[in-house]
């Protein structure tokens, strides 16, 4: 879709094109089949707490309609499909111990076994992630991130995945962005829903820990699949949210504002997993809040990866607020001129996805990295037919495409790209309002309608190429 004047520019050979979804945001069947109540399940029942009251009880039925939204990915052409598990379908109660407090609900993790078959039948590789906010209710009755106890639950139910479709599996991730699992303690505006800001320290440490664990279990391998070859085929990473800060202005107080800002939702976890050490300015600043780290803490959260996961939607200037909250600090969403911003009001500025891989890449110290999700919440506006010429969304995706070309030319060394998401899906707190997909889902009839976006990133995956 681009005419002979634009600059094409190829990315490298084998690029790992791909699109992004989330068990809780699309699969449905909240109850079925022996699936536990997550907290997400537990917040969205609960009044007020999500807009419209909507849940992910339906949302786009994926768990039934599975075996045709693989078939849509493959004449799409995708080379990858990113996608979560739900915790709660494998192990309803979240841990396999003690003995007769839980276990592995078969049927839970069959779905999920069907679902990499079928995808390696279409050759479309996976990228799983093991929690992606859903947390089992049962597990945060005993304080879900908060107990130090969560490590040890997340390894167990991370070897039940490993084990099972480990031999299949391209590549997994421990967590997607726990910057925002943690917030759910802190800052309430998610699941589960507590506002409390010491507490949210105390799940960033765990999440850190829980993804050490994990990453041990995955190293000492071994497989009781039975499968030939089966166990730790695949890569092992993480996935955070890294967004482009900037200060608001040359002023001290606005350059400390940012930095704070900066620790506190991208170096609290990449310092840990890269250096095994906190941001110090962050965590005297937060003084009696900083959580208590005990001996072998930070050797379990810097095990050695094999990718970086990043997150990647916006930039924002950062301005000292005095009534900034715990951080003194207010955050404005940045628009490149002519730009405009997303339904959500996001800012859109796409440099600053170059930007933010050259910060990003020195710290993750030479290992790959994906942009395992970049999209826009657009106003859709579908014909008779379902079909949206979603031709801002085009746009966002390319200028996000021509920036991460730079980056790699550059010599950063980015494997793949993921559109958020496949398709319009639950979107947290916001409800079913936002639409982020490449396809069109009808919540009345589950239609799915590719959109124009779609048919874009298809010929973009098909040329290995995008147009500027
Ligand atoms: C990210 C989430 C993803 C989706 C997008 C819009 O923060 O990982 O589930 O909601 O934002």
């Amino acid at each position: 879709m681009y005419t002979p004047a634009m600059l094409l520019r190829k990315f490298p050979e084998g690029f790992l094109w791909g699109a992004a979804t989330s068990a809780y945001q699309v699969e449905g069947s909240w109850n079925a089949d022996g699936k536990g109540e997550s907290i997400w399940d537990r917040f969205s029942h609960t009044n007020g707490r999500v807009a419209r009251g909507d849940t992910g009880d339906l949302a786009c039925d994926h768990y039934r309609r599975m075996k045709d939204d693989v078939g849509l990915m493959r004449e799409l052409g995708l080379k990858a499909y990113r996608f979560s598990l739900a915790w709660t379908r494998i192990l309803p109660e979240g841990r396999i111990r003690p003995e007769g407090r839980g276990g592995v609900n078969v049927k839970g993790l069959d779905f999920y076994d069907r679902l990499v078959d079928e995808l390696a039948a279409a050759g479309i590789a996976a990228n799983v992630t093991l929690d992606h906010w859903d947390l089992p209710q049962a597990l945060q009755e005993e304080g879900g991130w908060e107990n130090r106890d969560s490590a040890e639950w997340f390894a167990d139910y991370a070897r039940v995945a490993f084990d099972k479709l480990g031999d299949r599996v391209a590549l997994w991730a421990t967590h997607n962005e726990p910057f925002v699992t943690a917030s759910g303690y802190g800052g309430g505006v998610f699941a589960p829903g507590l506002s409390d800001a010491a507490a949210g320290y105390r799940a960033v440490h765990n999440l850190n820990r829980a993804h050490g664990a994990a990453l041990r279990a995955f190293r000492e391998g071994g497989s009781q699949s039975g499968r030939p070859g089966g166990g730790r085929a695949g890569k092992i990473g993480i996935v955070l949210d890294l967004h482009r800060l900037l200060p608001a202005s040359g002023s001290e107080e606005d350059r400390l504002a940012c930095e704070r800002a900066t620790d506190n939702a991208q170096n609290v976890f990449l310092h840990p997993i890269f250096r095994g050490s906190y941001p110090e300015a962050l965590m005297d600043w937060l003084g009696r809040l900083a959580p208590e780290i005990r001996p072998g803490d930070l050797e379990l959260c810097a095990q050695k990866l094999d990718f970086l996961g990043m997150n990647h939607y916006f930039t924002c200037r950062v301005r000292y607020d005095c009534r900034g909250g715990l951080l003194k600090l207010a955050q404005d969403f940045v628009s490149e001129p002519g730009m405009g911003k997303t339904e959500l009001g996001w800012g859109i500025n796409p440099s600053g996805l170059l930007e933010q891989l050259s910060r990003v890449a020195p710290l993750a110290a030479g290992i790959p990295i994906y942009i395992t999700e970049n999209g826009c919440a657009m106003r859709d506006e579908p014909d008779g037919e379902g079909y949206v010429e979603d031709s801002g969304r085009v746009n966002y995706l390319r200028r996000h495409l021509v920036e991460l070309h730079k980056a790699i030319e550059s010599g950063i060394d980015v494997r793949g790209y993921f559109v958020w998401s496949l398709m319009d899906n639950f979107e947290w707190a916001y409800g079913y309002e936002p639409r982020f997909g490449l396809v069109r889902v009808d919540y009345s009839t589950q239609k799915r309608t590719p959109k124009l976006s779609a048919r874009w990133y298809s010929e973009v995956i098909q040329d290995n190429a995008v147009g500027e």
